[in-house]
Order: C-alpha cells, then structure tokens, then sequence
C-alpha cells in the first residue's frame, strides 16, 4: 500500500521524490490542504472505496497513511494487486450501441443517404461562422503541414482571460465529448459508480460504459433535474455526477439556489460534472464559472459546438481546480484539437459580441416555435437550450417519422418523447407545418 501511496504522490501530485519516504510527516511530503484533496480522490479512484480528506489530516506520517489504507481495503475486491485495469477489464467485450446513437443515426440521416431539407435533430447552430472566424480559419489552414500546439496555449490564455481563471483551471479537447471520457476514464475503478438524470445527454450512457462504470439514472422530476433525488442517489461507490444544465433532451434548467443546495448534499469526494453545452442559450449563462471557485469537486465542461457553430472544429473545454486539470490532460490525446480548431475558438471568443446576438434571434425562434406549439395542442416544456422537447410518450416514433416524410429530422426517444432543435425561421416553419398535420 504504501508504494502505491508512493506512486500517487510522486507520479499524479508531482511531489519530489525525494520529499516522499515513511517517515515524512504530511507537511514535510508537501500534502497541503490542496494536495490531501487530490490525494483523498486519487485514492478514492484507485481503491474503490471513499478515502475523505478529512480521513488523512487527523494522520501524521505517510506510513500511518498507508496502515489506514491498508485497513481501510482489507478484504475488498479490486484492491491493488487484484487487477491490472478494473475499467478496461468491464469495458471488454461490451456492445456499444450507445456510440451508434451518439455519433447520430437516430437523426433520420443515414450513411450514403440524401440530407434532410431542415436539419433539426442535431442541436446544432443553423448560422455559419462570423466572417472573422472564417478568416482565422483560412489562415490557421495555410499551415495545415505544420503540428498544432499541443498545449493550445493561446486557446488556454484566451479563456482563463474570458473566465477571469488562471490558465492552469482550464483543459481544452476536440469537443468536451473527448474531455468527459477522459474525465471518466481517470476517475474510473472496481465498482465505480456516476450518476445522472434520465432523461439527459446520451452520450453519458455511452461514456460510461467504455469507462466500465455502474449507471445511476434518476429520472427527472416534471419541471427537470430531481436534484434532491440525485443527492440521494450519491453513496460511496459514486464518483461522478454529471448534470446537463440545461438538460440535453429537455432543455429544463436548474437554477443557482438549487445547484447550491445539491452541491452541499453531495460529499466532497463525489465530482459534480455540470455540464453547460447549452448554457449561453440560457437565463444564467454564467452559472457554473461562478460557482466554480467556491466547489473544488465541480467541474464545469463547455463547448464552441452550440452557441458558438463550430461543431464540425470539434473544441471544447472543462474549468476545474488544477489538479484535476492536470490529471484529465494526461489523459486527452496529444495533438487531436488541430490549429485550425484552435484558431476558429480564439477567434469565436473575439467574435462573442456578434455570436451572442445570433444566440438571442435563436432563443426568440425557440420562444415563437413552443408558442405556435403550445397552441397546437402539444404539450411543451419551457427551454433554456437551442432546442425544444416534446413529450409524447409512445408517439415520439411516429411523430419522427411524419416529420422526416416532410423532410424534416428531428430526434425521437422512442417511448419518451422528440427533440426538435430551432433552426432558421424557414426551417422552424417547415417543421411547425409537419407538426400541424400530426396534431395530438
Ligand atoms: C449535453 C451535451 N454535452 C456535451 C456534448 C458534446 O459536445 P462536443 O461537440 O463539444 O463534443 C453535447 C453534444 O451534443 C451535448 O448535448
């Protein structure tokens, strides 16, 4: 036990190794209050069961540390020795239909396919990059034989400017997809498990599952996230929560004074993933950055792919504290966010002005749409996103279907309900017509 305490400290917390020995006091092997955290979640993730902060201040050196680990484990399946990769080990051998669903041909687009006239099952921006963009694209694309910066410095400096954070907070990846499975796979171990609300992203389930974690899925209250469900759902074997806000099919959002209530429920130990893909599209855009600086354990995870149209540059980004930063960054494949990308989200950040006016026109369509709706009968909750749900329970299929005959996709949840993204005002109205002929 005490060479993997050893191996934590010297290889994920950076401490010399000459400072690490079994009479070291904590003070003298560099663990700070900062440095017990991270120490407190490494161990968490290695050994499967919760190792609190709190646990290791009342201990004086890293050998009473590694005796409380050590009984701490006694008898647990899992712990060091018993498996060379607990993740890797579930992941083997599991289908991954879930990939089928993430990478979209539940969108009525097939491979080889024609395009759909109005494409509206993607939630993706219906506008073309500013002219700005584009130029900062066509130029970064005249050194394409060059590698990009595999440390997207300029892009790192540019947002811990925008979030008035130091660079060190903040890890960018080819789309946040990228930085949440890295997230997962670092935090991953026996009996690991991540909860969520049910209806969310699907791509958490996917994730999940390639990480070898157990799912919680707690379904969502009528007007969104359950979040004193999810509180309740979090035990010792939860690593992760990860909250879509606003929720990705729902477009429902929580608001501050409730985040705040879940986050003191939820122990330490746990990571709260709050995912904001959506948030500039809603009432408050700033939440999680404000948040942030208060709760070691949440990790805010956003993305150019929504409001700033550059999902096909594939850039996103997780604001956290340092040392999850630097754990989720050796995790990331180096080089996979190309300078093109880098220099199109710089540029974007530049261009926010102009991008946000565009968010405003998209949330007054989404508006106009759920009225006409509303109207027509449907039932449809109120959106903070770039996109609308309509919960229709075993119609969702059939809903899909007639709107893909009038050439418009939108994306069924079989059994629970459509996801119809806003999308120009044109390809709005197409599928207001589509929606007017399949009434309830
Ligand atoms: C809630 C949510 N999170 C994350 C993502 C992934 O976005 P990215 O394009 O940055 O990988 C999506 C994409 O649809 C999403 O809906």
């Amino acid at each position: 036990m005490y060479e993997l305490l050893k191996t934590i400290m010297i290889e994920e917390l950076e401490v010399e190794a000459g400072q690490v020995s079994p009479d070291a006091s904590r003070e003298d092997a560099g663990l700070d209050s900062l440095a017990t955290f991270e120490l407190s979640l490494a161990l968490s993730q290695r050994l499967g069961v919760t190792i609190a902060d709190e646990d290791l201040f009342g201990l004086r050196t890293l050998a009473d540390i590694a005796e409380f680990l050590e009984k701490r484990t006694a008898g647990l399946p899992g712990s060091p020795g018993t498996s060379g990769s607990p993740a890797a080990d579930q992941a083997e051998g599991r289908e991954h239909a879930g990939l089928t669903r993430l990478l979209g041909t539940g969108d009525g687009v097939h491979p080889g396919g024609p395009a759909p006239a109005h494409q509206l099952a993607r939630n993706e921006n219906p506008f073309q990059p500013p002219a700005s963009v584009l130029d900062a694209i066509t130029r970064a694309a005249a050194e394409a034989n060059r590698y990009p910066d595999p440390a997207c410095e300029a892009l790192r400096a540019a947002l811990a400017r925008h979030y008035g954070l130091f660079p060190d907070r903040v890890a960018v990846g080819a789309g946040s997809i990228t930085l949440l499975q890295a997230l997962l796979t670092v935090t991953a171990g026996p009996g690991a498990a991540v909860a969520y609300s049910w209806p969310s992203f699907d791509g958490y389930e996917v994730l999940a599952d390639l990480a070898g974690f157990r799912t919680v899925r707690v379904p969502l209250a009528e007007d969104g996230h359950d979040l004193d469900a999810l509180a309740a759902a979090v035990d010792e074997h939860t690593r992760l929560v990860l909250l879509c806000n606003p929720n990705n099919p729902t477009g429902t959002a929580s608001g501050e004074a409730d985040l705040l209530r879940f986050l003191d429920a939820v122990p330490r130990t746990c990571l709260v993933v709050l995912d904001e893909a959506y948030c500039e599209y809603a009432r408050d855009p700033g939440l999680g950055a404000r948040l942030l600086t208060s709760w070691p354990n949440l990790i805010v995870a956003r993305t150019f792919s929504k409001a700033y149209g550059l999902a096909g540059m594939r850039v996103g980004y997780l604001l956290a504290e340092p040392g999850l930063i630097s754990r989720v960054h050796r995790m990331v494949m180096p080089l996979s966010v190309s300078d093109v990308a880098q220099a199109a989200a710089v540029a974007s950040l530049a261009a926010e002005k102009e991008l946000l006016g565009r968010v405003r026109e998209t949330a007054a369509e989404r508006d106009r749409v759920r009225a006409a709706l509303l109207a027509l009968g449907f039932d449809v909750p109120p959106s903070e996103a770039n996109f609308l749900w309509l919960p229709l329970g075993a119609r969702a299929e059939e809903f899909a279907a007639a709107c893909a005959s009038a050439g418009v996709a939108v994306r069924p949840y079989p059994g629970d309900g459509v996801r119809v993204t806003t999308g120009t005002a044109e390809d709005n109205d197409a599928f207001l017509a589509a929606a007017e002929m399949n009434r309830p």
